[in-house]
């Protein structure tokens, strides 16, 4: 498949959008000022996939964390803005993400990954 281009602008902060790239759902969440204080605060042994925020997002660009929606326990579909974490929560055995898209609770074993992109402009990605 062919990369997608993502036009930015119309996504507001807090705000946390679906597109489909290669037939997978990927999240683009804008976050907060405080949602990425917050993702950045994590300390890794509270992790069980340790990763840092800054490891899942592109410098300067903090405020974006773009995500593939498939839950690393068998595959569904996590519910955005949920769970007690601030990210996603996972409706098939309650796997919870934090807004960085890091397991944080539930079978799932590993974070959200995170898709091949980069940004074209301050407010332009190409996904692939
Ligand atoms: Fe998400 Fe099982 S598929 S918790």
């Amino acid at each position: 498949g062919a990369p997608i281009e993502v036009d930015l602008t119309p996504i507001s902060e807090g705000q946390v959008i679906k597109v489909t790239w290669r037939g997978k759902p990927i999240f683009i969440s804008h976050r907060t000022k405080q949602e990425v204080e917050q993702a950045q605060s994590v300390k890794l042994s509270q992790l069980p996939d340790p990763q840092t925020d800054q490891e899942r997002t592109k410098p300067g660009h903090e405020q974006w964390l773009v995500v593939i929606g498939i839950c690393t326990h068998l595959g569904c579909i996590p519910i955005a803005k949920s769970g007690d974490y601030g990210g996603w929560f996972c409706p098939c055995h309650g796997s919870q993400y934090d807004d960085s898209g890091r397991i944080r609770q539930g079978p799932a074993p590993a974070n959200l990954p995170l898709p091949p992109y980069r940004f074209v402009s301050d407010s332009k990605i190409e996904i692939g």
